[in-house]
C-alpha cells in the first residue's frame, strides 16, 4: 500500500509553489523528482568523500569506489543479472549507442536490424547510423491504431538476415507497454527453427524500469538499457545490462583511462567486465545516487507502486475522456500511467502553456517519436505522465484546467 502523505514528503519539490500555485508535476515520463534520500546522498559524497574510484589507496578513494561498486550489486540484483553485466554510463541513449557503435559496425551490407514503430529516437538514429556505415537495412515493425505492435508482423519480419532487434518495452510517447516477452520468445523459436545462432535481442526499458518488475533471465533478453533520472535517480546516470559471453566478445566504443589493465605504445590489454567498457571518469555521485534511489524505490516495492499507478491511470483515462473533444493517442488496454491526448484542433504547446500558468507541468511536443506521431497523422500531443507520488486530485486540477482551455478555445 502507498502511504501518499508520506511519500509526497519524501519529495521536497512537490512543496512548492509556481506562480502562487501548488505545483503538480505530471511530466514523469520525462523525469522523474528526487526523493531527499538522493538529494542527501549526493551531499554526503561531495561532502564527505568526493574521489576517484578504483585508482586511489587513500581512504576516500576506497570509500567511494565501495560505494560505486555497492551500487553495481543494487542495480544487478534489481533486474536479476550479475555484477559484471552491469556497465554504467550516462543513460539509456549512451548504452544503445554502445550497444550500435560496438556491436552494428561488425553488420554488412544486407543484414537487418529490426525495430518497432514506437521506439523513441534515442532507438532510432543510431541504427540508421550503423546503416549507412554499414549498407545494413533498417526494418520497422508496424503498430495498429491503438498503438500496439503487431506481433503478426513482427514474425514475417524476422529473417535470417536480422542481426539485432531493438524494441521498447513501453513507448515514452504514448505509454503503451509492449509485448517484449512474447516478441523474445517468437525470436528464440525462429532461431532454433532455422539453426541460427542468438540474435541479440536489446529491451528499451527507459520506461518500465520505474513501474514494473524486470527480470533480465527471465525475459532472456541480451541486453537492456535504463536512465537514472527516470527511476528518481540523478540526471547523466544510466546503465546497461548486457549477456556477459556477448559482452566478453564486444570491443569497447570507448577507449582511455580506467578501462584498461596495461598501456604501452605498441599494445593496450582492456579490462576485464564490466571495466572494459567504463572508459574516463564517469557520474560517481549520480550513480552512487542511482543505488539509493533503488533502494528508496524497494522499500515502497515495485509491486505497490504499480497497483497505485494502474488505479490513478484507470482515474486520470476515465476523467480525461470526460473532456468534449479530447482523443487519447494509445489506447491500448497495456499501459504505464501515461496519457497522450490532443483536444479539439488546440496546438498542444498552447495547451501546455496554459497548464503551466496553472501551475501544471505536462510534455508537450513530439516527445522525441516523431514517427509514432507521424502514425497517428498529428504532429503532436499533449502527455500527462504520472508517478506514485502524484493524486486524483492533481487529476482533478487537470481536468478542470483542460475543461477551461477547450471553453476558451470554442
Ligand atoms: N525521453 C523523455 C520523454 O519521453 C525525455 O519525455
Amino acid at each position: 500500500m502507498i502511504d501518499i502523505n508520506k511519500i509526497r514528503n519524501d519529495f521536497p519539490i512537490l512543496k512548492q509553489t509556481i506562480y502562487n500555485k501548488p505545483l503538480v508535476y505530471l511530466d514523469n515520463a520525462a523525469t522523474t523528482q528526487k526523493p531527499q534520500v538522493v538529494i542527501d546522498c549526493l551531499t554526503e559524497y561531495y561532502t564527505k568523500y568526493n574521489s576517484n574510484i578504483h585508482r586511489g589507496v587513500h581512504l576516500l578513494s576506497q570509500l567511494a569506489t565501495n560505494k560505486y561498486e555497492e551500487t553495481r550489486k543494487i542495480v544487478a540484483d534489481f533486474i536479476n543479472a550479475s555484477n559484471e553485466e552491469i556497465i554504467f554510463t550516462k543513460g539509456a541513449t549512451e548504452s544503445i549507442n554502445l550497444v550500435a557503435y560496438s556491436l552494428g559496425t561488425h553488420l554488412k551490407e544486407g543484414d537487418e536490424i529490426l525495430i518497432s514503430h514506437l521506439e523513441h529516437h534515442a532507438n532510432i538514429v543510431p541504427w540508421q547510423e550503423i546503416c549507412k556505415r554499414t549498407g545494413a537495412v533498417l526494418k520497422v515493425v508496424p503498430i495498429n491504431d491503438k498503438g500496439e505492435l503487431i506481433l503478426e508482423k513482427y514474425r514475417e519480419l524476422l529473417s535470417v538476415r536480422t542481426k539485432i532487434v531493438s524494441i521498447t518495452h513501453c513507448s515514452n510517447a504514448l505509454g503503451v507497454i509492449l509485448p517484449i516477452q512474447k516478441c523474445i520468445s517468437i525470436l528464440r523459436e525462429f532461431e532454433k527453427e532455422n539453426s541460427i545462432n542468438k540474435i541479440p535481442f536489446l529491451v528499451d526499458a527507459s520506461q518500465t524500469i520505474q513501474h514494473i518488475k524486470i527480470n533480465v533471465k527471465e525475459l532472456d533478453c541480451d541486453f537492456l538499457v535504463a536512465s537514472g533520472h527516470k527511476i528518481y535517480a540523478p540526471t547523466g546516470t544510466g546503465f546497461l545490462y548486457g549477456r556477459k559471453d556477448l559482452l566478453e566478445k564486444m570491443l569497447p566504443y570507448q577507449t582511455g583511462g580506467d578501462m584498461i589493465l596495461s598501456v604501452s605504445f605498441e599494445e593496450t590489454i582492456f579490462n576485464d567486465l564490466p571495466f572494459k567498457f567504463e572508459a574516463g571518469t564517469g557520474n560517481i555521485a549520480g550513480i552512487i545516487g542511482l543505488g539509493t534511489a533503488i533502494k528508496y524505490i524497494n522499500t515502497i516495492g515495485l509491486d505497490n507502486i504499480k497497483e497505485y499507478e494502474n488505479d490513478l491511470l484507470k482515474y486520470a483515462t476515465n476523467e480525461l475522456l470526460s473532456i468534449d473533444g479530447l482523443r487519447i493517442i494509445g489506447t491500448s488496454k497495456e499501459k504505464t500511467a501515461v496519457i497522450s491526448f490532443v483536444l479539439n484542433d488546440i496546438h498542444p504547446h498552447d495547451i501546455g502553456t496554459f497548464l503551466d500558468a496553472a501551475g501544471i507541468a505536462v510534455r508537450v511536443g513530439h516527445h522525441c517519436a516523431e514517427p509514432t506521431m507521424k502514425r497517428f497523422n498529428i504532429p503532436a500531443t499533449t502527455r500527462a505522465s504520472f508517478s506514485f507520488y502524484n493524486t486524483k486530485e492533481e487529476v482533478d486540477k487537470l481536468v478542470f484546467n483542460l475543461q477551461a482551455i477547450a471553453k476558451m478555445f470554442e
